[in-house]
């Protein structure tokens, strides 16, 4: 087999086998065809689309590119919950203790802020002494004595998604369903789990803009998942605005807290609960969806959400006294005001554009290389719906580099639109699969 005759054949339209796709995948991730073919092959595959059998057969291969991580130490049904990405998500941090209190056991392997997204490890580094690197043996320990333990991605995950991802960013094939599914899902299947938990995000700051592309892309993930031998669901919510009011890395865990105390913002708190319910369910410590989402509310209301995560926080090195003073975390040494320059309604607050002016303010990284400031970041006062005057307060920027968190403030308030009649803010549930 060649690389050039594969080529020729995805150019022209034709179905690839799934030994021509493992060829592909295997030559490409070690270093046998060369990035100007796999461009090629992304570009060609993008164009002209793969099918379900082709997907599955990328998938399965990217899977098998790396290490299959083995979490048969622990006991129970072990739920992975993924997100396509989002800013202000802060759900992996308030779910994952609400489903750990009803007993599902929570290993949780987590990434680092891509693009103007967060990831989770940089969330929780931001919590004095928290330590985020765990050896599999402590790992499983912790998960399966205190029901709880998150770290940074162990071993070698698909490998060939790493490769594959970075030529997609400059190659302009991100946003296509069988390459997002393949990425996400190749990672979801090598990580030891024996149930996923999806939230397909979708509007203005998700990959995909349309709800009908967001439905077949969780479709196809969940189709996925399912014939790979894993009990998938997913939930499809808005992007359309920032989750809660708080982005950027220590403001979402003081975010997070406020949320397990009953104090969060109304639409943070329903997805947390709906995706811990799912969790749950996938778990198979409730009967159904419903029953689930129930005893999630139960144990946000009655303080065993919040209980675990100051254990699971404490376990993992983290100063546990942030569960009752937040303000242990630290402030940032400068904040900015955003103001509205005209009375109205708040029409919308693209997610991109605020996510962006949070990467800026220090909070995330512009290259690879760059130092996190975990203090920096925004607290959105105003979202869509809300009444404003001139000049009032619509957002705070924070940070420790005076002149970021300025240029972010004014990068922030082009993410804000006011009309002078009132919108509705986005309906956040868009539908669930595979429940
Ligand atoms: N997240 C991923 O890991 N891969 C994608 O392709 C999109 C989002």
């Amino acid at each position: 087999m060649d690389i050039s005759s594969v080529l020729e054949k995805k150019k022209c339209g034709m179905k690839l086998s799934d030994e021509e796709i493992r060829f592909f995948v295997d030559g490409f991730t070690c270093g046998s065809i060369p990035d100007y073919q796999a461009s090629a092959f992304l570009m060609a595959a993008f164009i002209n689309g793969l099918d379900r059998e082709e997907t599955v057969s990328l998938t399965l291969a990217m899977r098998d590119s790396g290490d299959i991580i083995d979490l048969s130490a622990i006991k129970g049904v072990k739920v992975d919950k993924h997100s396509t990405g989002g800013v202000g998500d802060k759900t992996t941090l308030i779910a994952g203790p609400l489903a750990a209190a009803c007993g599902v056991p929570v290993a949780k392997m987590s990434g680092r802020a891509l693009g103007f997204t967060g990831g989770t490890i940089d969330k929780l580094e931001s919590i004095p002494g928290f330590s985020t690197s765990m050896e599999p043996e402590e790992f499983a320990e912790q998960v399966n004595t205190i029901g709880m333990a998150l770290t940074g991605q162990t071993g070698h995950i698909a490998p060939a998604d790493k490769k594959l991802y970075a030529l997609r960013d400059v190659t302009a094939t991100v946003d296509n369903l069988s390459l997002i599914t393949s990425s996400i899902m190749s990672k979801k299947l090598a990580s030891g789990s024996d149930a996923i938990v999806l939230d397909v995000k979708t509007g203005s700051g998700a990959f995909m803009k349309e709800k009908e592309d967001s439905i077949k892309l969780a479709r196809l993930m969940c189709d996925i998942g399912v014939s790979a031998g894993k009990k998938t669901m997913a939930v499809i919510s808005s992007m359309d605005q920032p989750l809660g009011h708080n982005i950027g890395n220590s403001l979402e865990v003081t975010e997070s807290i406020e949320t397990l105390n009953g104090n969060g913002p109304s639409d943070l708190t329903e997805l947390s609960l709906t995706i811990a319910g799912l969790m749950i369910y996938a778990a198979e410590k409730a009967a159904g969806y419903k029953e689930g989402y129930d005893m999630a509310r139960k144990a946000l209301d009655d303080g065993s959400g919040l209980e675990k995560s100051r254990s699971f926080i404490s376990a993992q090195g983290g100063d546990p006294r942030i569960i009752e003073d937040t303000s242990l975390i630290g402030t940032a040494a400068h904040s900015y005001d955003v103001r509205a320059d005209e009375s109205g309604f708040v029409a919308s607050v693209d997610g991109r554009q605020a996510g962006l002016a949070s990467q800026h303010s220090g909070a995330g990284r512009v290259v690879k290389e760059d130092e996190i400031d975990h203090l920096a970041g925004i607290v959105l006062h105003r979202k869509t719906g809300d009444k404003v005057e001139k000049g009032d307060v619509l957002a705070q920027v924070y940070g420790n580099d005076g002149e970021k968190v300025r240029l972010a403030g004014e990068e922030l308030i082009k993410a804000y639109t006011i009309k002078k009649e009132k919108t509705d803010p986005p309906e956040l549930i868009q539908g669930m699969i595979g429940v």
